[in-house]
């Protein structure tokens, strides 16, 4: 069904995986475009609840875009790379259900990009991130230059992006790039882990709260009153019946 990437689903989540393993993963048109479908197919299924996006191979998650693929680009070809490329990852980062990238090697470039998107990022301690594309005399072109700020702050996210720098996953953690760090072998525990704790939830409000925060950063939209009119869409869902219900009555909820 895809050409570059792997699904598997596998306890009600879908695990998607980059797999260009020789190329570390470099993200060429094609492959963008394919995890933008198993995310919508993803999103559709309503036996997942909830994605992860990791890379194939020991070495990498995302080695940045396929550097070989726009080396001849003209500016509009470069124009249409980078607005087809933000839509996929909108895409992702607006998905009602939770998107952990689990970074098990380099996220460079848009592969940084890619696990900034999601709406949580653990990594393994041999991760590096960075935003190497000055060097190539280019600028980030799938919202780095948005989330990187929004993640890090204003004046470390200008230091990486002008200096190129690739830091460790010590790092990252330390700037609030990732939630975790684990080794290797632990990554995919703790990505379960936390995303066996969002299930436990009311599924509506998670999205709720997916939507709500991705308001915060939307020009032109008051996040406050986009929250009034979430909060109060609660009061008319199974889950908040359901979790009302379990507390009132102390046991535990079961939302699904
Ligand atoms: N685009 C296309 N191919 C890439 C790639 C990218 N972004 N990143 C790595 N590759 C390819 C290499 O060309 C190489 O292919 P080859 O074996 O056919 O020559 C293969 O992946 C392995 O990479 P290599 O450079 O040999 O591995 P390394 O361990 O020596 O270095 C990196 C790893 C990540 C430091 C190095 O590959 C790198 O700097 N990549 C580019 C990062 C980048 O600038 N990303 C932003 C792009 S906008």
């Amino acid at each position: 069904m895809y050409t570059n990437i792997l699904t598997e689903n596998k306890d009600n989540t879908c695990i998607i995986t980059i797999n260009r393993p020789d190329k570390l993963n470099a993200l060429n048109h094609e492959t963008i475009q394919e995890i933008g479908k198993a995310v919508a197919v993803a999103e559709k299924d309503n036996s997942v609840y909830g994605i992860i996006i990791t890379g194939s191979g020991p070495k990498a998650f995302v080695a940045g875009a396929d550097i070989s693929e726009f080396s001849k680009y003209t500016v509009e070809e470069g124009k249409k790379l980078s607005a087809d490329g933000q839509k996929v990852f909108k895409s992702i980062e607006l998905c009602t259900k939770p998107v952990i990238a689990a970074v098990n090697g380099f996220a460079l470039g848009g592969g940084c990009e890619l696990a900034m998107s999601c709406h949580l990022r653990i990594a393994s301690d041999n991760a590096k991130f960075g935003q190497p594309e000055v060097k190539l005399g280019l600028i980030p072109g799938y919202a780095g230059t948005q989330r990187l700020v929004q993640l890090i702050g204003k004046g470390k996210a200008m230091e990486l992006l002008m200096t190129a720098d690739m830091i460790g996953a010590g790092e990252a953690f330390t700037l609030g790039l990732v939630n975790y760090v684990t080794s290797p072998g632990d990554l995919m525990i703790k990505t379960f882990e936390i995303l066996n704790k969002i299930y436990a939830n009311g599924p509506r409000a998670v999205t709720g709260i997916i939507n709500c925060v991705d308001a915060y950063f939307q020009d032109g939209v008051d996040g406050s009153a986009f929250e009034v009119e979430e909060f109060g869409n609660c009061f008319g869902t199974d889950g908040f019946t359901e979790g009302v219900d379990a507390f009132l009555s102390k046991r535990k909820a079961n939302f699904r």
